[in-house]
């Protein structure tokens, strides 16, 4: 998607990953490990700078390539969101909201830090979980034993959350060039199934110009805090109206995914604008639009056509459970229309939407 953002701007791409992932259908590509620096060497030669999509590229393999070329966001973006725990200290530290949590390294501290944050919590991997996999969600303390022999037992270190009684979720997606200069989207609403992102809508409804200061403000301080260059999400909470903090992903975002339809400029197209060091492209929705996450399967693609305003994206990965295999947008005229366009695809992609909110 990144290259497929940069050909029109006169951009030529090589991508570098450790298995063979779409990109290598539309660029110059290479399978290496990222511990090879040989193989990162290679990589860099004849390249202008480096950027990643992918938040557990090592802080090593980041770090080597930086110590010979311009590399936007910067190394330190990836160990803290690599890390749960260095995440929520960090977040934190600027002295924005999240869930209480604590390190839980035994049965023992897992059981206490259930009954110190429960009833109702979620114990993480610190490290390497993502769309909901390597979570556990406890709803009395008798959970916590459960929960640490699925977790626990490999040794990992795991976090305990508090479960957060959260109205409904939202993200910020921003884009930061060089010199602090931002231009964020809209602020978007979530819904997760099974721990994977289903659908969203953008612009979010409902949305107080208090609650858009309050991102703004939370997306400032946490790209300024890593002077950071590139587009960057942050995944929130909204709890009637306070937003609490829950990740931060260094990287373009499957909920900024609606951007390349349905605003002035896509999530994609600003990143590069953004590590290029060139000025960002306006960020306001153009239209009201919705995602949905071809999750497992990719639907019949024929009805989905035939619906106006829909725009399908599929990513050229193999089908596998719970795997993003592409999405598809619809734009409307309207909210009104939008939210129909939405039940209609979400009817063709087998999963309908259970609740409009107004
Ligand atoms: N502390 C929490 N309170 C309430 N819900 C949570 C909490 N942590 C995670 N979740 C739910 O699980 C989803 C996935 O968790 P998240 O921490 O974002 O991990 P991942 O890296 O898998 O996206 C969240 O989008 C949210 O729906
Ligand atoms: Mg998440």
């Amino acid at each position: 998607m990144l290259a497929l953002a940069g050909y029109p701007l006169g951009l030529k791409f090589r991508f570098l990953d450790e298995t063979r992932g779409p990109a290598a259908d539309v660029a110059d590509w290479r399978l290496a490990s990222f511990s090879d620096n040989d193989a990162l060497d290679r990589f860099a030669d004849g390249v202008d700078l480096v950027t990643y999509e992918f938040e557990n590229v090592p802080v090593s393999a980041a770090a080597h390539l930086a110590s010979r070329l311009p590399l936007f966001p910067p190394p330190r973006a990836l160990s803290v969101s690599q890390d749960r725990l260095a995440e929520k200290d960090f977040l934190s530290s600027l002295g924005i909201a999240t869930a209480s949590y604590t390190a839980v390294r035994s049965r023992e501290e897992l059981e206490a830090a259930a009954g110190r944050l429960g009833p109702s919590c979620v114990v993480k991997t610190v490290r390497h979980g993502y769309d909901g996999r390597g979570q556990v969600v406890l709803r009395q303390p008798a959970d916590a034993a459960k929960a640490w022999d699925m977790l626990g037992r490999t040794g990992r270190t795991l976090i305990c959350e508090q479960l957060v009684p959260f109205t409904r979720e939202l993200s910020v997606v921003a884009a930061c060039g060089h010199g602090g200069k931002m231009a964020v989207y809209p602020l978007v609403e979530n819904e997760h199934r099974a721990g994977i992102l289903f659908s969203t809508v953008a612009p979010a409804k409902s949305v107080s110009e208090a609650l858009t200061a309050d991102a703004h403000s939370i997306a400032r301080r946490v790209c300024a805090a890593l002077e950071y260059v590139g587009v960057l999400a942050i995944e929130l909470f909204d709890c009637n109206g306070t937003l609490v903090a829950n990740e931060i992903a260094p990287r373009v975002h499957n909920s900024g995914h609606w951007t390349i339809d349905g605003a002035e400029t896509s999530q994609f197209e600003n990143h590069l604008r953004a590590v290029a060091g060139w000025p960002l492209g306006g960020a306001a929705a153009a239209l009201p639009s919705r995602m949905l996450n071809f999750i497992g399967e990719v639907p019949p693609l024929t009805p989905l056509l035939e619906i106006a305003g829909a725009h399908i994206h599929l990513y050229g990965k193999e089908a596998r459970p719970g795997r993003k295999l592409g999405h598809v947008t619809v734009c409307g005229v309207d909210e009104e229309d939008a939210d129909r366009l939405f039940r209609k695809a979400a009817q063709m992609v087998g999963a309908p939407v259970l609740a409009a909110r107004s």
